[in-house]
């Protein structure tokens, strides 16, 4: 949530910080803002709103000869979406941008008005300022500053810093919150994501828990602990291109295309010369594997909703008893963990607040735990014991897709992994299921994405209900819990996912002439007791689309509309049924004009609990 930029070097700041901020307004899009040093002087100009509004007010006041600059994408959390809430904050010398959360921030307000300090916003980032400004005019030291006022902070924070009087340096310090150094031809830059740079530097050094740099534009300077260090540079292989549309509309429909190719780059680098699955590429060995007596699944939104077909993978072809927790509730009620528990939390982010929290609760009562992450070097890969990265590339949109298929990819190339290491599949067996998920899998999907005239057909069948629902058995309950969610983020229809069975029990009676009601089967053995349900649904007057295996014959009036899955392997039908529900969602959010990149009310990093 909220997105930061930095930069100080030899170019023209403001133009940077307007790129990489519109790279980054998927973390957040409630107001936007930059501080601009001119000579000696630090220009703050902000607003309620996207960049566009901000570009407009620096069309009418333009700010020239600028080579350093700070700025902020915002999601707001504290103080609704205003003016005055936007970032940059200032107090005193002091002008930040903040991305996180300051959980104690009421005290410190309290503490600091009562010095005398005044405040023109409701956020906790101005708080946080006016900390920072308070030790630096007893230190007059930025760093020492820094560091006596993030002691006295609690939450996640990743600050970029302008002192008065430092003119070409920032300062930048994290804790919880993401945030990467890069080093370009022209200067060095900071960023909460490395796709904001892409457009000036492939460069990179992503900063570690609690430590400060200090830019200028000779170098950067880093401080952890009591070590003075410089950043170790590294080269992205991503492309200022894989952060751009190319071509298509909208960045989801770009990333649903993508997924054929995402699941194969997830898939490949776990396949070994005998065709068989190794994650020796991600340092785990089939002795590891043999070792996992049980696993729980710990994440957020869809990514538990990869989870749940986790689980039904890991217990069906492994046989390893499998639970899946919303990461919010974990440490609540924590389940019990056996001996031979594996902790598996899965983000696409890998800087998702919930799922971190979790992560750090299941390390301190010391069971192993494996991130499934997509974001490289972010906190939940670097914190987890082992790591798996899922290699989909950069995720734009807010509603997650590529990012989700290729989690449902790894688990299921895990699961084959465990059944293979404990010799419950033979290799014949185990190099079936590698090469569906590498080859059918991704053919599947291509078939798939052919079909988009059949969902814009069914789209516009929804568009003017209030409310949908999906209905499924099994793996097929599990994808409609996805689809739920998908439509109604990005079309803002309402929609409700049940286990086929379940409807009978009380939903039944929100069934309406008319209703739409959506049903996945993609299981054939289940398909006999789902169309029993439809059929429930259908006397009731329900206006029923079943996304179907392409060999179940389907009765006419089961259904008015059907999507015909491809059925060359179990994972091909399941990963094509994904294509259609997310498709569908794609098109009617299209039709009702929605913001689709960037629903309302959300942000793709959730960085706050
Ligand atoms: C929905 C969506 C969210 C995320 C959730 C977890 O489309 O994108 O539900 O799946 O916020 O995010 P990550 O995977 O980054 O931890």
């Amino acid at each position: 949530m909220c997105g930061i930029i930095g930069y100080t070097g030899t170019d023209n700041a403001v133009p940077k910080m307007i790129k990489g901020l519109t790279v980054l307004e998927y973390r957040g899009y409630d107001s936007v803002g930059i501080a601009a040093q001119v000579g000696k002087k630090t220009e703050l100009v902000k607003c309620k709103g996207r960049i566009g509004s901000l570009e407009e007010k620096l069309l009418v006041n333009p700010i020239e000869n600028c080579s350093c600059a700070i700025g902020h994408t915002r999601w707001a959390t504290h103080g609704g979406p205003s003016d005055a809430n936007a970032h940059p904050h200032r107090a005193g010398n002091v002008v930040l941008v903040h991305n996180g959360i300051i959980e104690n921030y009421k005290e410190l307000k309290e503490e600091l008005s009562a010095k005398g300090a005044k405040f023109l916003s409701e956020t906790d980032t101005e708080v946080a300022a006016a900390l920072i400004n308070d030790c630096y005019q007893s230190c007059k030291d930025p760093i020492a500053a820094i560091r006596q006022a993030t002691a006295r902070m609690k939450g996640a924070f990743a600050f970029g810093i302008l002192f008065d009087g430092y003119e070409g340096e920032v300062f930048v310090i994290r804790r919880g919150s993401p945030l990467i150094l890069a080093r370009g031809k022209d200067g060095y830059y900071l960023a909460s994501d490395m796709t904001a740079l892409l457009p000036f530097t492939k460069e990179y050094c992503a900063m570690r828990e609690d430590q400060i740099a200090h830019l200028t534009r000779q170098g950067v300077t880093c401080y952890h602990n009591d070590k003075v260090f410089e950043p170790e540079w590294k080269v992205t292989n991503m492309t200022p291109e894989s952060a751009q549309k190319g071509g298509y509309s909208h960045f989801m429909l770009k990333e649903i295309h993508e997924q054929p190719e995402a699941v194969l780059k997830s898939i490949s680098p776990r396949i070994n010369k005998a065709g068989l699955p190794d994650f020796s590429c991600d340092n785990i060995t089939p002795d590891f594997w043999k070792q996992v007596k049980n696993i729980q699944i710990v994440a957020c939104g869809s990514a538990m909703h990869a989870g749940m077909v986790g689980i039904r993978v890991l217990e069906d072809i492994a046989k390893i008893p499998t639970t899946v927790h919303i990461a919010s509730e974990y440490r609540y009620h924590p389940p019990l963990m056996p001996d031979g528990t594996l902790v598996v939390v899965i983000s696409q982010s890998g800087e998702t607040a919930d799922t971190l929290a979790a992560l750090r609760y299941a390390k301190s009562l010391g069971v192993p735990t494996l991130g499934i992450v997509n974001a490289v070097e972010t906190t939940i890969a670097r914190e987890a014991d082992r790591r798996i990265y899922t290699y989909a590339g950069p995720e734009i949109a807010v509603a997650t897709t590529k990012g989700y298929c290729t989690q449902a990819s790894v688990l299921w190339m895990i699961a084959a992994a465990i059944a293979h290491a404990r010799g419950l599949i033979s290799d014949a067996s185990a190099k079936e299921i590698v090469n569906s998920l590498a080859k059918e899998v991704p053919a599947a999907m291509e078939k798939m994405l052919e079909q988009k005239d059949l969902f814009h057909k069914i789209a516009k069948s929804l568009v003017g209900h209030e409310h949908v629902f999906y209905i499924g058995r099994g793996m097929d309950y599990a994808l409609s819990m996805e689809a739920s969610l998908k439509l109604k983020e990005i079309s803002y229809i309402h929609c409700e996912a049940y286990a086929a069975g379940e409807l009978k029990h009380g939903t039944i009676s929100l069934i309406e002439p008319g209703t739409p009601v959506l049903a996945i089967s993609t299981e054939a053995d289940l398909f006999d007791k789902t169309e029993s349900n439809i059929r429930e649904v259908r006397s009731r007057g329900a206006q029923v689309t079943l996304i179907c295996r392409e060999d179940i014959p389907v009765r006419k009036e089961s259904a008015d509309e059907v999507v015909s899955l491809p059925v060359s392997s179990p994972a091909a039908t399941v990963f094509s049924a994904l294509i259609a529900i997310q498709y569908i969602a794609f098109e009617t959010a299209s039709m009702l004009g929605c913001d689709i990149d960037r629903p309302r009310n959300l942000a793709k990093s959730v960085t706050v609990e």
